[in-house]
């Protein structure tokens, strides 16, 4: 029987889809779990596959992949959605899809297949990286083809043996990965509601009642990220790996209540969304290397990085990651990072971390421009030249346009222009 490879989180909709598939499509299914630092019981869950009727179950450890290729390249261009969404979701998918079709071309298979329903960013990820990478694979996506409520879904569990944890006292959709944790659904459809502290999982609550009962620390933590071309290589002065990086970031910010993000998203498929995300690492992580890059990228440099800040993330949310157009701006991303390299110093409080220090060998930073004490070699005569020249278009304008027309004696600002 020819087989299709399928992306299996050992939830719900993807045993259903082992069974589903199995019968509508008439194809072995070969499952692919991929670990990008979602924590769970791998084993169990691949065990799980096989005895749905999975022919093989395999697990990958895609965490070392994720960061390097995927959250490292995101973290140098700054590439947050909508001022809001560090896109750890949305980052995790291209690489799924790449690891899916690796293991539909090693075991020959005819077909991928993903646990997506038609409503979301995702599938069209997932459909659009799949078909640029290999365009002769079949996609199947089972949630968006049958119409099964999720009562169904159980029941057709029921009916066929299909082994699944149903905690129906659970209503929201979650996804978490290193980068960061996204929770939609329930109650958080209704954009005036407060997120109910359930939805949180990696953070702990910062109102000022929780603080006095020591479910945060009491003291402010400091702590020190050292980058290297605007990657993160060390913390309090060693190195450490990207996974154990992050990971350490967020259990530590985290547990100051550091990284909650309450967003009205624009999806690509036209709806406008809440979204709940946990991103402690995420936002350490971003806030620091804007820091380094203040330090020393050009003014120029850093305004320009914005415009590619926001193209980047677009990109990346608009699941165009294998685009040529990526090519391009990761290479002028990667360029801008060659002088990004320092320490930046922070400080970690209840629900807030602040940058409050930074040092690199490369910095722009000059003590004998900057001072107003002594030793200052900042030429106070040339700003004369200098305003003059810079101000002249606006002084010949308004002697030749804007005055005459309110008279001198008229107040700009008190009659607007028109
Ligand atoms: N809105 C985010 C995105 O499109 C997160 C999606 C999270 N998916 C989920 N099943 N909860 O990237």
């Amino acid at each position: 029987m020819a087989t299709v490879v399928l992306a299996y989180s050992g939830g719900l909709d993807t045993s259903v889809a082992i069974r589903w598939i199995n019968e509508q499509y008439n194809l072995d299914v070969i499952t692919v779990t991929i670990d990008v630092g979602n924590a769970r019981d791998l084993p169990a869950i691949a065990a799980r596959a096989e005895k749905i009727g999975a022919v093989k179950a395999l697990v990958v450890d895609g965490r070392a992949d994720f960061v390097h290729y995927f959250v490292w390249p995101a973290l140098q261009a700054g590439a947050i959605y909508e001022r809001e969404y560090p896109l750890a979701t949305a980052l995790a998918r291209p690489l799924i899809a790449r690891l899916l079709v690796d293991v539909a071309r090693a075991e020959g298979a005819v077909a991928v297949a993903h646990g997506c329903t038609g409503k979301g960013n995702d599938q069209v990820r997932f459909d659009v990286s799949i078909n640029t990478l290999a365009p002769d694979l079949k996609i199947i996506a089972p949630v968006r083809e049958w119409s099964m409520t999720r009562d169904n879904e159980i029941a057709y569990a029921a009916r066929h043996h299909i082994p699944i944890q149903v905690t129906n006292a659970n209503p929201y959709s979650v996804d978490q990965n290193l980068w960061g944790r996204s929770i939609e659904c329930g109650i958080l459809e209704d954009p005036w509601a407060e997120p109910p502290e359930e939805v949180y999982d990696w953070t702990t609550n910062s109102d000022f009642r929780n603080i006095s009962n020591e479910s945060q620390p009491q003291e402010p933590a400091y702590i020190e990220i050292t980058f290297q071309q605007g990657i993160p290589i060390g913390l309090n002065g060693e190195e450490v790996d990207g996974v154990t990086l992050i990971e350490t970031l967020n259990k530590l910010a985290g547990s100051y209540g550091i990284g909650r993000i309450d967003h009205i998203e624009n999806r690509l498929v036209g709806i406008k969304s809440r979204e709940v995300y946990e991103a402690p690492a995420a936002v350490i992580l971003h806030d620091a290397h804007r820091a380094l890059e203040s330090l020393t990228l050009s003014r120029d440099q850093a305004r320009f990085k914005e415009v590619v800040a926001t193209e980047y993330a677009h990109l990346i949310y608009n699941g165009q990651w294998y685009s040529a157009l990526h090519q391009d701006l990761a290479a002028y991303v990667h360029n801008t990072q060659r002088f990004v390299s320092g320490v930046v110093r922070m400080k970690l409080s209840h629900g807030h971390c602040i940058v409050v220090g930074r040092k690199s060998e490369h910095s722009l930073y000059n003590h004998s421009l900057a001072t107003y004490d002594s030793g200052d070699q900042f030429d106070h005569n040339a700003a004369l030249g200098f305003i003059k020249l810079w101000g002249l278009p606006l002084t010949t304008q308004a002697q030749a346009q804007l005055l005459p027309e309110i008279g001198i004696d008229g107040n700009l600002l008190k009659e607007p222009v028109s």
